[in-house]
């Protein structure tokens, strides 16, 4: 048994930038005495100013007593060299993201602290099994991996590298938790859990923009307004910056040898060739120059309803699109079981199916019926404000509008795809569940951890795999093997551990 880390436990914090500062915020807040250093002369100085600043706001907004502000600025103490690190019971390392630095400092720390002093690292991409090789007690290094801005984050995740000791990731895992955050276990493999199973929400949406579904201004909205997203990909990669992306990106793909699950897009690429690196220089996808205006999804205009409408109830998705319906006074045919074909909804001859990853062309082929409209994925019908939908097409523009106005009567803006398998929230969901799946499979992280690294690390709506539970595994697993046979890739190729749920009826419970 490891001792709990004690609340009046010296935490030492090494790199003064951002990610450092905000650590250093975050324990000296929970009542730790903190040691603050940095290589650069000056660095740790204006960053304890900065902190102090951050606490008296933080005081004036209410969001902590002025006492308490008060005293935790009076606890992060500045360091001049490593050596007066030596009474910490933990540091937290945040300097620059390289192994070579991080090695020489992680020895030099050896020689400094106690025996029981735990070693941990803020790195999002480098391996902790190799930060810890060579090190005389290699079991007491491991991952402490904060989101940006710390403070604000709730997501920890503890990275566990080979020679990792339980007992320490458990105690730093019961840390964080003090600290009110939301601590994850993970192996130490490539992008731990948020970085990895974050990768499709970019790459698909990077996907569909190459393939033409639509423009990144619809492919966003329809991921914010149907999929619950709080920023599409597109806005998201801007926010981020394409360099900084498409380098984690990068980093993935190689570290798992060039799996083309994680292939880096021509888009992006030539994006960051030009120098359109998202927000912090003035253009990516979007312009945000001081005259731009951010350009509106594409909408369907108001369509006439047809003279008769069927939904078949026996699915969240239809008994949503019928309260909206009943709620707006349209007049429809409801029936309790489910259509034998899966439709939902029969809009004056028109057939609209939830996407299961096949095309709405593909699905007229197989069915014989051309007037086929598919359906994107939403988080919740009731809620959503907008759909996409495909057409056929082997479909009349007529038979087509039909949908459309169910869709609007319904409340919903519609957008129009392109007749990509998958759509977006579809495909980027089922993505996100086959990676998440994947990571559990391969014993990196629990389910329940997946799920909840990605609601506190980036904010997802749902965990992917309690979403995918939600929509039916089988149908995950449909549009999987859909996509796979669409593309003929690998990309697409299921996770074994979906697959073996399915084939046993089981979910993930995350
Ligand atoms: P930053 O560039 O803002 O700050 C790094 C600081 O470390 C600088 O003040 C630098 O002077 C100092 N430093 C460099 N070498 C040093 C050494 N040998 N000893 C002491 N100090 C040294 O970097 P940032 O963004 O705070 O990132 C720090 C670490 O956190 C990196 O490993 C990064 O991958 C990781 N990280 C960054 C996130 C982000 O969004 N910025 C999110 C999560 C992790």
């Amino acid at each position: 048994m490891t001792a709990p880390i004690e609340r009046n436990a010296v935490v030492a914090v090494i790199g003064a930038g951002a990610m450092g500062t905000g650590i250093a915020q975050i324990a000296a807040t929970a009542g730790h005495p903190v040691r603050l250093f940095d290589v650069k002369p000056g660095a740790a100085a204006a960053a304890i100013a900065g902190l102090h600043a951050t606490l008296s706001r933080l005081a004036d907004k209410g969001k902590l007593s002025a006492d308490a502000a008060a005293s935790a600025a009076q606890r992060v103490h500045l360091a001049e060299t490593i050596s007066e690190l030596d009474d910490a019971a933990l540091v937290v390392e945040a300097v620059v993201e390289r192994l070579d630095v991080k090695r020489t400092l992680f020895a030099e720390l050896e020689s400094v602290v106690g025996p029981g002093c735990i070693l941990a690292s803020n790195t999002s991409s480098i391996s902790i099994t190799a930060i810890a090789a060579g090190l005389q007690q290699p079991q007491r290094v491991l991952g402490m991996h904060f989101f940006n801005p710390a403070p604000l984050m709730a997501l920890v995740e503890v990275v566990s590298g080979l020679a990792t000791d339980a007992a320490l990731a458990q105690a730093v895992y019961d840390l964080a938790l003090a600290w009110g955050k939301s601590p994850v276990h993970t192996k130490s493999t490539p992008g731990f859990i948020v970085n990895r199973v974050a990768r499709p929400y970019y790459a698909e949406g990077l996907r569909l923009l190459h393939e033409g579904a639509a423009d990144a201004a619809t492919i966003d909205a329809v991921m914010r307004e149907a999929g619950g997203f709080r920023m599409g990909p597109f806005e998201l990669m801007d926010l981020i910056g394409n360099d900084v992306n498409l380098a984690v990106t990068r980093s993935v793909f190689e570290a798992f040898y060039n799996d083309p699950r994680f292939t880096p897009s021509l888009i992006q690429q030539e994006l960051v060739n030009g120098g359109f690196l998202g927000r912090k220089s003035g253009r990516g996808f979007y312009s945000y120059a001081v005259d731009a205006t951010a350009p509106a999804p594409q909408t369907e205009a108001a369509a006439a309803l047809p003279a008769s409408i069927s939904l078949w109830a026996g699915s969240a998705c239809a008994a949503g699109i019928a309260t909206r319906l009943r709620a707006a006074g349209v007049i429809f045919e409801s029936h309790a079981a489910a259509h034998a074909d899966g439709r939902l909804l029969d809009a004056g001859g028109t057939a609209v199916y939830l996407s299961d990853g096949r095309s709405a062309t593909w699905r007229a082929s197989d069915s014989g019926d051309r007037a086929t409209v598919v359906l994107d994925l939403a988080l919740d019908y009731a809620k959503a404000k907008r759909v996409a939908l495909c057409a056929a097409d082997q479909a009349s523009a007529a038979e087509f509008g039909a949908a459309v106005s169910v869709f609007q009567a319904a409340g919903f803006a519609v957008s129009r795809f392109d007749d990509v398998p998958g759509m977006a929230v579809m495909r980027t969901v089922a993505m996100l569940a086959n990676e998440a799946a994947d990571a559990v499979n391969q014993g990196v992280c629990s389910a329940a951890a997946a799920d909840l690294a990605m609601q506190k690390g980036v904010n997802y709506p749902r965990g992917p795999l309690g979403w995918a539970d939600a929509i039916g595994l089988p149908h995950v697993l449909a549009v999987l093997d859909h996509l796979a046979q669409a593309y003929g890739e690998d990309r697409y190729r299921a996770s074994p551990l979906i697959r073996r749920k399915v084939w046993a009826g089981g979910r993930f419970d995350a």
